[in-house]
């Protein structure tokens, strides 16, 4: 910890007491941990920021403080003064840092009282999520939630500091705004002064860090918050914070040039090692063999694309999907394997949209399969061949779309696998297709945003159109995505045709983007990074709400403000608003 203010609080960080520091007059101060009465003496445990500290009250010793001592409570406030002492040899308790010494104290302070708190601040007492939320001061009171927080402050401080090594400035951009597509739901908020109007809250500063670039500002980052009306997971909050950046003159490699020894400073902060240059995948590959943009290839099964073993097969099922277009995908994974698994496998392949799921286990004599009587010897041999499957292995087959195919794959891959996955996995995916088609809506998605520049033949069917877009991935988690930018308002134009923008509309919602691109705009680019992904995959969380101070529940509820709340009729009609 730093160095420390004397004042009549505290003279020293509990936490930080050792035998070298044995003597009078040490004042401490901060929250009762836990107090054991023995008799005549009571220890107390003193909890403050930097951690415990035993205090000792001895009634022949200190009487006053010994009586004060017997009514203090778990979670009352005090400061203390006294004698910091050896413990006797028996008493020294390895596991705690201070564990040598003992505050011999002789007077105390009560600064505040505590009521019986809801749940005990101790790190092995399973709190429920709500309850730890709603007493969410009381909950960041727990070790393991005060390093959270500090990792966070080092995670951010390290990017600032390599960031402002290197030239770039930190700029605000503003959070009362017009909508930016990210893809999700935006978060409204209504103006007074124009009724009928409404800002956005940005999904990101993606328009403000280009037109910073266009500003002439050619190297920006900030440290930003995002508000994205999405879905929750355990890796999604509606409000987030971004490491965005953003530069002018720049291509892939300049970027990649980068990020490659940033992240490398930042995941060390979490023990995690990196080797440079970090490995660049094309997207085609990690979806052919993960099945997911984003997959955690530790977990080992990968898929196989069979189509060419059963192109002709007798069975239908196959060799239907391969001649209108389709492709027949494999995993193969070791394990037990009664029927009831596969009902399930099949259950779950179909919510994910496969028409069905063949599935076969390797036996000494041939397949165990419903549908070994369709195939040839020659085609099962050839296809426990290719996934290198023995006896034993289990072998599930999707016939369907490559798209299809590779989202149920990418998912039983998942479910399947039983390896422990050890060690890290980082890499970038480049390569990205321009758009994904979207059966639903019956029209093309950006696999980015619609700002990423376009590679390949524009004349052609823009699903044959490559974009300049990145994304880093860590052990299944996306962290962080960009891409070299559109600069030329031509091809934006192209880009929104695409998308069913037409110039009308394109005018009304990004017209200040396009002019900006008339007046000198320089190639540019840039990334984001999940700021609340990259702290919680430092800290070995499952979930980002673990190193955020205050998340939202999983229902978007705060639980401790109450947010969202109603508003009284007067704030409405002030807003000119009426609820339906
Ligand atoms: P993108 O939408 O990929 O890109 O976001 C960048 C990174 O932000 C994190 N992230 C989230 N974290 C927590 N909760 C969420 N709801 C959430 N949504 C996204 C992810 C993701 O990789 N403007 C572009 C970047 C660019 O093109 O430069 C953008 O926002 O870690
Ligand atoms: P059917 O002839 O439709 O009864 O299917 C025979 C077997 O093929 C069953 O085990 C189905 O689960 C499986 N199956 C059906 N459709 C597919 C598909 N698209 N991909 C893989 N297996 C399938």
């Amino acid at each position: 910890m730093t160095d420390l203010h004397p004042n009549r609080y505290r003279t020293a960080w509990a936490g930080e007491l050792r035998p070298a520091d044995l003597g009078e007059g040490v004042r401490v101060a901060g929250w009762v941990h836990r107090r054991r009465d023995h008799g005549g003496l009571i220890f107390i445990d003193l909890r403050d920021r930097s951690g415990l500290l035993q205090l000792v009250f001895r009634p022949e010793e200190a009487p006053e403080a010994h009586a004060a001592a017997e009514r203090l409570r778990s979670e009352d406030v005090i400061s203390v003064e006294g004698q910091l002492v050896a413990r006797d040899e028996g008493a020294v308790n390895p596991a705690l840092p201070t564990g040598a010494v003992e505050l011999a104290v002789r007077a105390v302070d009560l600064l505040a009282d505590a009521e019986t708190p809801p749940f005990q601040i101790d790190e092995d007492e399973p709190v429920g999520e709500e309850l730890r939320l709603r007493y969410r001061y009381l909950d960041l009171r727990k070790e393991a939630m005060r390093e959270n927080l500090a990792l966070r402050h080092r995670t951010v401080r390290t990017i600032r500091e390599f960031l402002n090594d290197r030239g770039f400035l930190e700029v605000e951009t503003p959070i009362l705004t017009r909508s930016t597509p990210e893809g999700a739901r935006d978060f409204l908020v209504p103006s007074r002064l124009s009724p009928g109007s409404w800002y956005a809250l940005p999904q990101s500063p993606q328009l403000f860090k280009q037109l910073l670039v266009v500003g002439g500002t050619e190297r920006y980052y900030q440290i930003a918050r995002c508000f994205r009306d999405e879905d929750f997971r355990a890796d999604r909050q509606p409000e987030f914070t971004q490491l965005d950046l953003e530069m002018g003159f720049v291509e892939e490699e300049d970027v990649f040039a980068l990020i490659d020894p940033l992240l490398r400073d930042v995941l060390a902060l979490g023990g995690i090692e990196v080797d440079l240059p970090i490995e660049r995948v094309p997207y085609h590959e990690v979806m052919l063999r993960y099945g997911s943009d984003r997959p955690d290839r530790r977990l080992g099964v990968e898929i196989e694309d069979v189509t060419e073993h059963v192109r002709d097969s007798g069975f239908k099922v196959f060799s239907g999907a391969v001649a209108s277009g389709g492709v027949v995908r494999a995993i193969k994974a070791g394990g037990e394997w009664p029927r009831s698994r596969f009902d399930a496998l099949t259950e779950r392949a179909q919510s994910l949209g496969a028409k069905g799921l063949a599935w076969a286990v390797v036996e000494p004599d041939g397949w165990r399969s419903p549908i070994a009587k369709f195939l040839s010897e020659g085609e099962m041999t050839a296809v426990t061949a290719a996934l290198g499957a023995g006896e034993g292995d289990a072998i599930l087959i999707v016939a369907d779309t490559a798209e299809v195919a590779a989202r149920v794959l990418g998912a039983l891959r998942v479910e399947v696998s039983d390896v422990e996955p050890t060690g890290h996995d980082l890499f970038w995916v480049v390569e990205f297709p321009m758009f994904g088609w979207n059966e639903g809506e019956s029209r093309w998605d950006p696999l980015h945003h619609p700002f990423t520049s376009p590679t390949g033949d524009l004349d052609a069917d823009p699903g044959t159109w490559q974009s300049r877009a990145y994304d880093v991935v860590l052990d299944g988690w996306e962290l962080g995505g960009g891409s070299i930018r559109i600069n030329r308002p031509d091809v934006q134009q192209r880009v929104f045709d695409a998308l069913g923008i037409g110039p009308d509309e394109a005018q009304e919602r990004f017209g200040f983007l396009l002019e900006a691109f008339r007046y000198g705009a320089p190639p540019h680019g840039g990334i984001a990074f999940g700021i609340d992904r990259i702290v919680a995959l430092l800290a070995g969380r499952e979930s980002i709400r673990d190193v955020i101070a205050f998340p939202k529940a999983a229902s978007g509820v705060d639980p401790l403000t109450g947010a969202p709340a109603a508003v009284d009729d007067r704030q409405l009609r002030d807003l000119g608003l009426k609820l339906r």
